[in-house]
């Protein structure tokens, strides 16, 4: 059994990056980390090509994690929470995965687990960050049939992020 995890964060060795590392570790099974920033990846050109073939007709690395995910047995997905929700690159890595789900629906019953960081404390809830960030990988989990087994929240680094919030 693979478990693949996957980081959206461009920044090495990050918050992102460690608590998914400590994730995979931690199913003491074969796993493999994917850091975004590693692979080029045209966002999802909405054409439904890969409604007739099961895949993409964009030939770039995309297509290549596209075929990674299918193979493996569970998948983590970690990422950002910029404007308060998912950030661009995690997010265009899932909209590429949707050729996985034409012809057999090839994530189905699989694990699937989000991890998000953010800075904008809990306390303020009009920017939800963290919860719009984990929905956007746990929605796509669910649309796809996976076992969505849940999702890790990690208060990141705050420096220089943190609004001005006028009352
Ligand atoms: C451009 C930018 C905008 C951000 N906006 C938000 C935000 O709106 N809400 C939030 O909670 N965090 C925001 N963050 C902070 C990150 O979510 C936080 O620093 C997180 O810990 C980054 O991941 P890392 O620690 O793995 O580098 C922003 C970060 C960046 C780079």
């Amino acid at each position: 059994m693979k478990v693949l995890g996957v980081s959206g964060s461009p920044i090495r060795n990050s918050n992102t990056d460690r608590a998914l590392k400590l994730a995979l570790e931690s199913t003491g099974l074969e796993t493999e980390f994917i850091k975004l920033t590693d692979y080029t990846i045209e966002p999802c050109r909405a054409c439904l090509g890969c409604r007739k073939t099961g895949q993409c007709v964009i030939k770039d690395d995309g297509f290549e994690l596209t075929e990674k995910v299918k193979e493996s047995d569970a998948l983590i997905i970690a990422g950002y929470t910029p404007y308060s929700t998912l950030d661009s690159r995690t997010k265009a890595f899932i909209e590429r995965l949707y050729p996985n789900r034409h012809g057999i629906a090839h994530m189905k019953g699989k694990p699937g687990g989000a991890i998000v960081t953010y800075c904008i404390p809990k306390s303020i809830p009009m920017f939800p960050a963290s919860q719009n960030g984990v929905d956007a990988i746990k929605y796509y989990m669910m649309e796809e049939e996976m076992d969505y087994v849940g999702d890790v929240q990690i208060l990141g680094n705050m420096l220089g992020y943190l609004p001005t919030i006028k009352s």
